[in-house]
């Protein structure tokens, strides 16, 4: 089991005035450092997921930490979510990865950890989401469309990376699926939005 470490530990340079939110016994925070190698791992135990190396989870809590996400259960690390603000479109969060542990799925956490991002971050002038999924990849598929459905906004899907762009020897046995792109937004500055929340399922990105 991955050890947690303190919220309130933080290295010299980190973002340690972003709101934390406590969802039942899951704490929503922000990353630092010392959740790099939780991330890491919980990274590893998610199909479905690259696996970036140690370094990378370590820079994302580092210099991306105002648009990431942990979730802290007393057991360990319930969850992640990475992303950035596009270089060239700073009105545009791109979400890069999420996982939740298995034991915390289909709780409604992911659904938290993205509400949490956009009520932080709309209010500052965000007014769309991008990510992307594999076509197989139902479970995250759900998550954006169910995110763009309570929202009240589009969810558009278009070509991103085609399969053949992935090196072939990545995983020889497993050849990587192609990633579409999914576009949500535009998001209400106001924070008022016109979702649906009694809809019993979330149509799908098109
Ligand atoms: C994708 C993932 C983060 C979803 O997290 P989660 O906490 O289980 O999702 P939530 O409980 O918040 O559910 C959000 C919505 O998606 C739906 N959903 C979640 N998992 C689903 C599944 N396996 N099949 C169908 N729908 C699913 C939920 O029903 C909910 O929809 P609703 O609002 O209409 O009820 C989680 O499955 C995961 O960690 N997968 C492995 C890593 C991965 O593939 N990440 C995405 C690529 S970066």
């Amino acid at each position: 089991m991955n050890s947690s470490p303190s919220p309130t530990h933080h290295a010299p340079g980190e973002n340690a005035l972003a709101p934390a939110e406590p969802a039942g016994s899951v704490l929503i925070r922000t990353p630092v450092t010392a959740d790099g190698s939780a991330m890491w791992h919980l990274a590893r135990r998610s199909p479905g997921l690259d696996l970036n190396s140690p370094y990378t989870y370590l820079i994302l809590c580092r210099h991306f930490s105002r648009t990431c996400l942990v979730a802290q259960a007393p057991e360990g690390l319930a969850g992640f979510v990475t992303g950035y603000l596009l270089p060239d479109r700073s009105d545009t969060l791109f979400v890069w990865q999420i996982a939740v542990a298995s034991t915390h799925r289909r709780t409604g956490l992911g659904r938290r950890m993205i509400d949490s991002l956009l009520t932080g971050l709309v209010p500052l002038g965000i007014r769309h989401l991008q990510a992307t999924v594999t076509p197989g990849n139902r479970a995250s598929l759900a998550l954006f469309s169910s995110v763009a459905r309570d929202l009240g906004v589009e969810c558009r899907e278009s070509p991103f990376f085609p399969a053949e762009m992935f090196p072939a020897e990545d995983n020889p046995s497993s050849p990587h699926e192609p990633e579409l792109l999914l576009q949500l937004g535009p998001f209400d500055r106001s924070g008022k939005q016109d979702g649906d929340r009694q809809q019993k399922e979330a149509p799908p990105c098109r």
